[in-house]
C-alpha cells in the first residue's frame, strides 16, 4: 500500500477501506508517514467527507492507539458527558452531583480551556486546594466510594488523535465533520464508559455556528457511539449568548454552588436539569421524564447533590468549606459596570467577544503556556430578548487591571440592541438519539 495513492483516492472522493485507514493512523503514529502526506489527506477529506463506515473505521483506529481506560472494576452505570465547547459552560459540575446523588457513576476526564472557551479542570482549580491530577487507583477508588470524580487526563489515550489535531489546528484542516467526530468520540471510547451524553452547542460562541452543521455532527457522533456498543445521546444547545451569568472561574464555581442550592440562573438551571433528565432516560435509571424531573427535585431538595459536590471536593484535596463562604476563593480587587447605552431590547450577544475579554483579563489562555487567574471574569446580567432601559447595568468585569480597558470595551460592544420586539432563545434545540 502506498499513501500517494490513498490521498488520491480521497481526493476522487471514492471510499477508503478499513485497511486504508489503519494504513495511514498506524504509519503516521508510527513516524513513517510524513506531515506532508498526511496534511494533503486531511484536506481531500475535508473537501470529500467521510461516510458513516470510513468515520466508525476511523474513530477504532484512533482508539486502537492507545491506552483505554477499563471502568469494568466500577459497580453500576458508569455515565460520561461531553460539552464541545462554549462561554460560561460549567454544566458539568452541577449535572456530575446531580446524577450522581440519583446513584449514575461519573468518573470524567476533563480538559483545560484555550481561547474563549473555558475548561472544566481550570474552574475546578480555582477550589483552594483542589487537585486534578490523581492516581489511577484514588481515582476509581473515589467513583466506587462516592460515585463522582472529575480529573485531568493522565493515561496516554488516543496518541493518533493528539498527532492528527496538532497538525490539522496549523492546516486548515480542523473544520470537518467526520474528523471531529472521530476526534471526540475515540477520546470518550477511551474513556470507557457505558453510556455518553453529548452536549454540542450552537451558534456564536460555539464550533458550530447553525442548527444544521451542529444536527450533521451530532448524527455523525451518536452514529458512531451507538455502532460502538454505547448508548450515546446529543443535545443540541443554544450557545448564542453565554451560559448562565457567570464566565470566569471562580465566577463560575460559585454559580455552580448557587445553582445546587437552587439559586441559579434560569437558563442555566434549565439546561442542567435537561441533561441530568436525558442522562436518566438513557440509562434507565428513570422510566420517564416525569419520573427523572422527581429524581432531580428530590435529589436537589434533601441536599443530596451539593454533598455529592463537597464529598469530591474533599476527596480531591480542596477546602469544601467553599460551598458555604465564597470569601475563601480568590477575589478580584475590582468590579466595573457596563451599563446600556440606550432603551431597547437585547438583539444580540456577541457570546465569543465576551469569552475572548474574560481570556484578556485572565481567566483564559491565548496559548498553552498562559497562567490563569481564578479571580478575574465577566458577569453577564441580561439575555437577549430582555428589555433594558438605558443606564440599566449589562454586565460587570471583575479585574485585576489585567487588559481591563481592552475587556471592558469589548464588553460594551458585544451588546447589539433594538427597539423592535426581539424573541428569547430556546436553550435546547435539538435531542438526537
Ligand atoms: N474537539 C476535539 O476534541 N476534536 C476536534 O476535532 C474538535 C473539537
Amino acid at each position: 500500500m502506498r499513501a500517494v495513492d490513498i490521498i488520491i483516492k480521497k481526493r476522487q472522493g471514492l471510499e477508503l477501506t478499513k485497511e486504508e485507514i489503519h494504513f495511514i493512523i498506524d504509519g503516521y503514529v508510527k513516524g513513517e508517514i510524513p506531515d506532508y502526506q498526511v496534511s494533503a489527506l486531511l484536506m481531500a477529506i475535508c473537501f470529500q467527507g467521510l461516510n458513516a463506515k470510513e468515520q466508525i473505521n476511523l474513530t477504532m483506529e484512533m482508539l486502537h492507539s492507545g491506552e483505554k481506560i477499563d471502568l469494568s472494576s466500577i459497580q453500576g452505570v458508569c455515565v460520561d458527558k461531553h460539552s464541545t465547547g462554549g462561554v460560561g459552560d460549567k454544566t458539568t459540575l452541577v449535572i456530575a452531583p446531580i446524577i450522581a446523588a440519583c446513584g449514575l457513576k461519573i468518573a470524567k476526564m476533563s480538559g483545560r480551556g484555550l481561547g474563549h472557551t473555558g475548561g472544566t479542570l481550570d474552574k475546578l482549580e480555582s477550589i483552594p486546594g483542589f487537585q486534578i491530577a490523581i492516581s489511577p487507583e484514588n481515582f476509581f477508588k473515589q467513583v466506587q466510594e462516592i460515585g463522582i470524580a472529575v480529573v485531568g487526563q493522565t493515561a496516554n489515550i488516543t496518541p493518533a488523535d493528539k498527532k492528527l489535531y496538532a497538525l490539522r489546528d496549523v492546516t486548515g484542516t480542523v473544520d470537518s465533520v467526520g474528523l471531529i467526530a472521530g476526534s471526540i468520540m475515540s477520546k470518550k471510547l477511551a474513556s470507557g464508559a457505558h453510556s455518553i451524553l453529548l452536549d454540542v452547542k450552537v451558534g456564536d460562541g460555539a464550533f458550530m455556528q447553525t442548527l444544521e452543521e451542529a444536527q450533521v455532527l451530532a448524527k455523525a457522533m451518536v452514529n458512531i457511539g451507538n455502532s460502538c456498543g454505547r448508548t450515546t445521546v446529543a443535545m443540541l444547545t443554544d450557545m448564542d449568548q453565554p451560559l448562565g451569568e457567570a464566565v470566569g472561574n471562580s465566577l463560575e464555581v460559585i454559580e455552580v454552588i448557587e445553582t445546587l442550592k437552587g439559586r441559579g440562573p434560569v437558563d442555566f438551571t434549565t439546561l442542567c436539569h435537561e441533561i441530568c433528565i436525558e442522562m436518566l432516560l438513557m440509562t434507565n435509571f428513570a422510566k420517564d421524564e416525569l419520573e427523572a424531573k422527581q429524581r432531580i427535585a428530590m435529589v436537589l431538595q434533601d441536599g443530596s447533590a451539593i454533598e455529592k459536590l463537597r464529598q469530591m471536593i474533599l476527596y480531591q484535596g480542596g477546602n469544601p468549606e467553599v460551598i458555604n463562604d465564597y470569601q475563601l476563593f480568590a477575589q478580584a480587587k475590582n468590579i466595573m459596570t457596563v451599563k446600556s447605552e440606550t432603551s431597547g431590547y437585547i438583539k444580540k450577544i456577541h457570546t465569543h467577544s465576551i469569552g475572548d475579554a474574560a481570556m484578556l483579563l485572565g481567566a483564559g489562555r491565548k496559548t498553552k503556556e498562559d497562567i490563569i487567574d481564578p479571580s478575574v471574569g465577566i458577569k453577564v446580567l441580561t439575555k437577549v430578548g430582555n428589555f433594558v432601559n438605558k443606564g440599566d447595568i449589562l454586565a460587570q468585569i471583575y479585574t485585576n487591571g489585567k487588559e481591563e480597558a481592552n475587556a471592558l470595551r469589548m464588553t460594551q460592544q458585544a451588546f447589539e440592541m433594538t427597539k423592535e420586539v426581539v424573541q428569547k432563545n430556546q436553550i435546547v434545540l435539538d435531542i438526537i438519539k
